[in-house]
């Protein structure tokens, strides 16, 4: 069982970062492997709308988006993380979206198991969320959940709420892990 955590903020060590540690821990803890895997520091090109890759399904853009491709693909489950810029994702989240067009028609995403890890200081997480699910379901996904985290400087989200009212936001992340690992658990067992 494979797990794989995205960072889609340009931050190192910042909110989305904590919240993604603390759901690979927790996928840890149940047995999972986990990668990590962070856009800070990586030249990763937007999607050049060539097309090569409607028939090839691989994307002929060479640049540090080749090894998420393989660490996408070799996942049972992906935890997106990004924060909220100007309410919707991050520019960085939108280029790994974009680019995964090349995953879309050969179905190299179809029925891994997704959950959106969001940050924000103060607005726009449900909208985030709801574009996140779509993107999830245009690649046949399944969505086992989400977090969402809020504070502005790093390190406020620790001290937050989640956007449930039961659970603060490293719990929530936890949460969104129990059930991605869960739910990748049982697709793996159907699968016979
Ligand atoms: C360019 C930019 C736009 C932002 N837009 C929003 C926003 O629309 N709503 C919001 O609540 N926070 C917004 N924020 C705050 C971040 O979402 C917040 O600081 C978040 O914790 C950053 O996560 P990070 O530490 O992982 O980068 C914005 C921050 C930046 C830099």
């Amino acid at each position: 069982m494979r797990i794989l955590g995205i960072v889609c903020s340009p931050r190192k060590g910042g909110n989305t970062e904590i919240m993604m540690e603390e759901a690979l821990d927790q996928a840890r803890e149940m047995g999972a492997e986990t990668e990590l895997i962070l856009f800070a520091g990586k030249k990763i090109l937007p999607c050049d709308a060539c097309d090569t890759c409607l028939e090839t399904a691989v994307c002929k853009l060479q640049d540090d988006m080749q090894p998420i491709y393989e660490a996408m693909e070799r996942a049972d489950g992906i935890l997106f993380g990004t924060p909220v810029y100007l309410l919707n994702v991050s520019a960085q989240a939108k280029i790994i979206m974009d680019r995964t067009y090349a995953c879309l028609f050969h179905l190299k995403l179809a029925r891994k198991v997704a959950a959106p890890i969001i940050t924000a200081r103060r607005v726009g997480v449900g909208q985030v969320l709801s574009l996140m699910n779509s993107y999830f379901s245009v690649h046949g996904m399944v969505v086992a959940g989400f977090a969402a985290g809020y504070g502005r400087d790093i390190g406020e989200v620790r001290e937050g709420p989640g956007m449930t009212p039961i659970y603060t936001a490293l719990e929530e992340a936890r949460a969104a892990a129990r059930s991605v690992v869960k739910l990748a658990r049982q697709l793996k067992k159907g699968k016979g």
